[in-house]
């Protein structure tokens, strides 16, 4: 079944919601390698989104996407809000003019979005930051599109990897952001835009497998 523009809007309200609940976690995870704001950032950003959503229910999908990306970008200040900013206008852009999306959809969504990511941070996979869990979300749901897999089973495999790239940042050392200007002393922690990454497309998993 196609991901539809309400569940689209149902997939942020869901992630704004988890981010509200994991604020202090994430805030957690940052004041150890990097400057304790991530969650009060990516919160602000979330909090402003869901006062948006109203007003887009009649919009498209690409046209939701672009204004969550705008509007993380105009209330988030350091490196999250403006790359998760990118993420969203980017994964906008490559839905224009689409009423519905099918998995092929999504997945040429994830991977603009990655790729502005990573053009926008100049971050590759392995340097301890938010492209480690989605870059291999991406490559997981592009996989899924070439077994033609059913689109809960391919969220599901898309979670599950950046879960997976998201603890793999743990014993990584930082070689961009904040984090980096600690060098071997940033070994040993999880990465706080890796893991808000994965609970993004979780929340994905969740609510558009019932979709
Ligand atoms: N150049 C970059 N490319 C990709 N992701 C980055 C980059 N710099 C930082 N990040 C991500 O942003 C997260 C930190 O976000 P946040 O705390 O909100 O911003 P700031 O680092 O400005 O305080 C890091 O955990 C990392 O995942
Ligand atoms: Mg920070």
């Amino acid at each position: 079944m196609p991901i539809t523009r309400d569940a689209v809007l149902e997939w942020l309200r869901e992630y704004a919601g988890v981010i509200a609940k994991n604020s202090q976690y994430l805030t957690q995870l940052d004041a150890a390698i990097g400057d304790a704001d991530h969650g009060a950032n990516m919160n602000r950003g979330f909090q402003a989104v869901l006062t948006k959503l109203p007003g887009l229910s009649d919009k498209d999908i690409a046209t939701v996407l672009k204004t969550v990306g705008m509007t993380l970008i105009s209330t988030v200040g350091g490196a999250g809000g403006p790359l998760y900013g990118t993420f969203f206008i980017q994964a906008g852009s490559a839905v224009a003019g689409k009423p519905e999306l099918s998995l092929e959809d999504w997945s040429a969504a994830l991977d603009s979005a990655v790729q502005g990511i990573k053009a926008r941070g100049k971050a590759e996979p392995g340097d301890k930051t938010m492209v480690d869990a989605l870059v291999p979300a991406a490559e997981a749901v592009r996989a899924a599109v070439a077994e033609n897999a059913p689109i809960g089973e391919a969220l599901k495999k898309s979670a599950q990897a950046a879960e997976d790239g998201m603890k793999a940042t743990i014993p990584l050392v930082a070689r961009r952001g904040r984090a980096s200007y600690l060098g071997e002393r940033s070994a040993g922690h999880q990465d706080p835009g890796a893991t808000s990454s994965f609970l993004m497309l979780d929340a994905a998993a969740r609510v558009w497998s019932n979709a």
